[in-house]
């Protein structure tokens, strides 16, 4: 099993360089997100092409009207490429290693685009006839035992949480939507994390990645912080089983629960990160999350938060958010833009310490109060 964990060792440490090397791994650190961002970008506009040809058979659905600003494409881009300054920056800091998000084979890469594109008129079908109860429809085997709010077509993405398949093309199309920086987005909540760590034993550290989903934090905190074992925990076994493939570490287990009735102790976590969930959940869970969040921490303990920006946190960005989610089916995503976090966790004892934009992520770290 050795040679397993050996895949998620960070290959040049977590350390400074001299200025020549310095600028090869910016260097490095350039062509490899440039190459994202372009990869991303031509999937995205080749899915706009497919989707114009797609409509013309489509019945018409009602124009989307954004309540406030829509950035541009050259604002988004200089959000994007300042995002990806302060990942950079975090890394010659020696927070964390050189990323290597997405590093996929050729073939890997043909498949999941190949993927991606055969699911383009499915999404395209959902949204113009409002279909995104085809998972609760048909929800059979674990699925019927699933939530009512859970079993949906989340983003019109075809089965919803509930198969294998939709996990396999998930990031993909995350990547798609965000232009290929939605690791970079994540690796915000490596900085906070890198810093706790420093002042304690990795091996001591209690952690858990709340709806880790196919492992798109799990996996780059056990790369970065090399004696960490982390519990992912989702409700989706099909993501988990994905992600079980792609961390391939024995510092990595999984637990298939509910967010909202953590099988742990109380006081017994040091840090729970949960990346791009809130915006899912309905009000009332949400809060039971928030709940649960604050009884398992230990007190002084750490909860690293990573989802969408709210209303008014970039308000350049309002009206692309309030449009978000009938674009892409996210029925509780409007209750969650108004959604006041810092009093919700603040009336569980989770005091937020800081909290910045990043692109199109708001990031925050609450201390449970001892
Ligand atoms: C948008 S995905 C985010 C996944 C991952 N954190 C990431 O960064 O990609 C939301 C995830 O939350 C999980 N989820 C939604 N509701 C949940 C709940 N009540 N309990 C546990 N997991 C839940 C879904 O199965 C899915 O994997």
């Amino acid at each position: 099993m050795a040679a397993v964990d050996e895949d998620i060792r960070p290959r040049e440490g977590n350390r400074k360089l001299p200025p020549l090397l310095n600028l090869a791994r910016r260097t490095r650190y350039a062509l490899h997100q440039g190459s994202r961002i372009a990869l991303y970008t031509l999937h995205s506009e080749a899915m706009r092409r497919m989707n114009r040809e797609l409509q013309k058979d489509l019945p018409e659905t009602p124009k989307v009207v954004p309540d406030g600003p829509v950035p541009g494409q050259r604002r988004m881009l200089a959000d994007i490429v300042q995002l990806f300054a302060d990942d950079l920056k975090a890394v010659e800091e020696g927070l964390y290693p050189m990323p290597s998000d997405g590093t996929m084979s050729p073939r890997e890469l043909l498949e999941t685009s190949r993927a991606f594109f055969r699911d383009v008129p499915e999404v395209a079908r959902r949204r113009a006839a409002g279909a995104h109860q085809e998972v609760n429809e048909t929800a059979e085997g674990f699925a019927e035992a699933l939530p009512r709010y859970y079993r949906q077509n989340f983003h019109f993405q075809t089965d919803g949480w509930l198969t294998e398949e939709s996990a396999r093309i998930y990031d993909f199309q995350v990547d798609v939507l965000f232009s290929g920086a939605t690791a970079a987005m994540r690796r915000r909540a490596l900085v906070p994390f890198a810093k706790i760590l420093r002042k304690k034993d990795q091996r001591r550290v209690t952690y858990l990645d709340l709806a880790c989903g196919t492992g798109g934090l799990l996996r780059p905190a056990l790369k970065a912080f090399p004696r960490l074992k982390g519990i992912g925990l989702d409700l989706s076994e099909p993501y988990l089983s994905v992600g079980r493939d792609r961390i391939r570490s024995r510092r990595a287990s999984y637990v298939t629960a509910l967010a909202e009735n953590l099988p742990f102790s109380d006081n017994s976590l040091d840090v729970v990160s949960c990346v791009f969930l809130f915006h899912e959940l309905p009000p009332k869970i949400r809060r039971a999350v928030v709940a649960e969040v604050a009884r398992v921490l230990k007190p002084g303990g750490s909860f690293l938060f990573v989802d969408s920006l709210q209303t008014g946190d970039v308000p350049d960005y309002d009206g692309l958010l309030s449009v978000f989610p009938q674009l892409f089916h996210e029925p509780y995503y409007t209750s969650y833009l108004t959604e006041d976090l810092t009093g919700l966790c603040a009336a569980q004892g989770l005091e937020e310490r800081w909290r910045t934009p990043a692109f199109v992520s708001r990031v925050a770290e609450f201390i449970k109060s001892d």
